[in-house]
């Protein structure tokens, strides 16, 4: 398709964060320029027929980790694999994860990570984990933000003698991101507390992936949201918790955010519709390819996480994509604690979640649009670039088709891992056509990914949801 073609979207019924209305809508430049009724089609148009059909800003999963290296191997889909799954599923950005292993400069984590990311087929940004403490990481955080276009940090609590952040890490850096007008993410689990049970565990015998859950109980993902949320409460900073899994996180959120501290959480497709019957699987492949962290929880903790999303205490969905397979996983046959942790999730989490939100009635279609794309503009400051049909905003696009079905299987998913968590689910709601930077990436079930064609997304500090609180803050430092 030539890329100078325009697009006009004809007779779909927009859904935005705050409304639905009628309107045809024009793409030109890789940018939405014209939303109206019966639009005049300029020359060089190609027209698509969306009458019956909804058109959506097109999904940004927050949480993914593709070509992660990690715990002794790496993710097998890589940034063109994976962002092209999502680009099959509806998500057209992403926000990945550069880990720069502990004494790894910042600045030379984040370059390696941008050169891997130059394959991407949609479009990504980084947060960049801190996982561990210099002022020479106190100065890079400050060139990623002021130079780079960083504007969220993530602390891992969790993988002790590896990447965990202990508090001497987070409050520095805490500190550090409020200075800067960036963004504290966690990802809320009390490593000692996991590493200690996986070792009590292990020596009782439990060595098999049953192990995994028992060691990562809610209590110690509880504690640690707490933990953090105590912290950014004293220095004054927002903060975002990553895959909030359980009741006991969601009530540290709740908590905090009806004392009027300003705290976001983020709920994983996979924590919102698949239970931890998985990790009693007699098969060790099958019952290690829902090791992830958290774990996967029972039936209460998704209703409640459904609750969190409806009542406006959880903002977003994502998926954590981090795609490991059989063979990976085998690296902890003997040990529960040395399976690659990780789960796939970046293609199906729009169908999943519009499938068991919207058309179980627990959400609206605009809720719909807040949690998989507005709330993350927002919260990440990329709003109303992305996570709006508005003129002006990038023709990141969704021709959403509410009535097309699918039985989501690793058999047919785009995605290079071998599993999936989703396995026999059949979805109704899917895309009929994806739209990435004005150009059609996917249509009728066809993908046409191509490699290097992503963008990266640079996000500038301060979320005009939280710069008041931020600069009062600031202030009085
Ligand atoms: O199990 C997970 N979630 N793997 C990826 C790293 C992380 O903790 O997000
Ligand atoms: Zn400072
Ligand atoms: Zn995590
Ligand atoms: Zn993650």
């Amino acid at each position: 398709m030539s890329k100078l073609l325009n697009l006009l979207i004809r007779g779909a019924t927009v859904v935005n964060a705050d409304r639905e209305f009628r309107a045809d809508v024009l793409c030109a430049g890789g940018k939405i320029v014209e939303i109206g009724e019966n639009l005049e089609a300029p020359t060089n148009t190609r027209e698509l027929d969306a009458s019956g059909a909804y058109l959506l800003p097109g999904g940004i999963d927050p949480h993914t980790h593709m070509q992660l290296p990690f715990m002794g191997t790496v993710a097998v889909d890589g940034f063109y694999e994976g962002t092209a799954a999502g680009l099959a599923g509806g998500t057209t950005s992403i926000i990945d994860f550069v880990i720069p292993a502990p004494q790894e400069p910042l600045l030379e984590a984040y370059h390696k990570w941008c050169g891997w990311a130059q394959e991407s087929a949609g479009n990504y940004s980084f947060h960049v984990a801190v996982t561990w403490w210099d002022e020479t990481v106190h100065r890079d955080m400050g060139i990623l933000v002021k130079e780079h276009g960083i504007n969220s940090f993530k602390h891992f609590m969790a993988y002790k003698n590896a990447i965990m952040a202990d508090d001497e890490i987070l409050v520095n850096s805490f500190r550090r991101a409020l200075e800067l007008g960036a963004m504290p993410t966690v990802h809320a689990e009390n490593g000692e507390l996991v590493y200690q049970l996986q070792q009590e565990l292990l020596a009782k015998g439990i060595t098999g992936p049953a192990g995994h859950p028992l060691s990562r109980p809610p209590a110690v993902e509880g504690e640690a949201a707490n933990r953090a949320i105590a912290i950014a409460q004293v220095i004054g900073v927002p903060i975002y918790i990553v895959h909030v899994s359980c009741i006991d996180a969601l009530n540290a959120i709740i908590r905090a955010r009806t004392a009027g501290q300003r705290v976001y959480g983020e709920a994983l497709a996979g924590h919102l519709v698949t239970d931890d019957r998985g990790y009693q699987d007699p098969d060790f492949a099958r019952a290690a390819a829902y090791v992830m962290s958290p774990p996967f929880r029972e039936k209460k903790h998704q209703d409640a996480l459904w609750q969190g999303l409806q009542s406006g205490h959880l903002h977003t969905t994502a998926t954590d994509h981090c795609v490991f397979c059989a063979g990976q996983k085998a690296a902890g046959k003997d040990d529960f604690s040395k399976i690659p942790n990780g789960c796939g999730g970046v293609e199906e989490r729009m169908a999943v979640v519009w499938d068991a939100g919207v058309n179980s009635g627990k959400l609206t279609r605009s809720e719909f649009v807040r949690i998989t794309s507005a709330n993350c503009a927002q919260i990440f400051n990329i709003y109303p670039r992305k996570g709006a049909v508005a003129v002006g905003s990038d023709a990141d696009l969704v021709i959403w088709d509410p009535h097309k079905s699918k039985t989501l299987s690793a058999k047919t998913q785009f995605s290079k891992g071998d599993f999936n968590v989703f396995e026999g689910r059949t979805v109704r709601g899917f895309p009929a056509t994806v739209l990435c930077n004005g150009k059609v990436v996917f249509e009728d079930g066809q993908l046409m990914a191509e490699r290097g064609a992503g963008r990266y997304i640079e996000r500038a500090p301060f979320t005009p949801l939280a710069a008041p609180l931020w600069q009062a803050a600031a202030e009085a430092l």
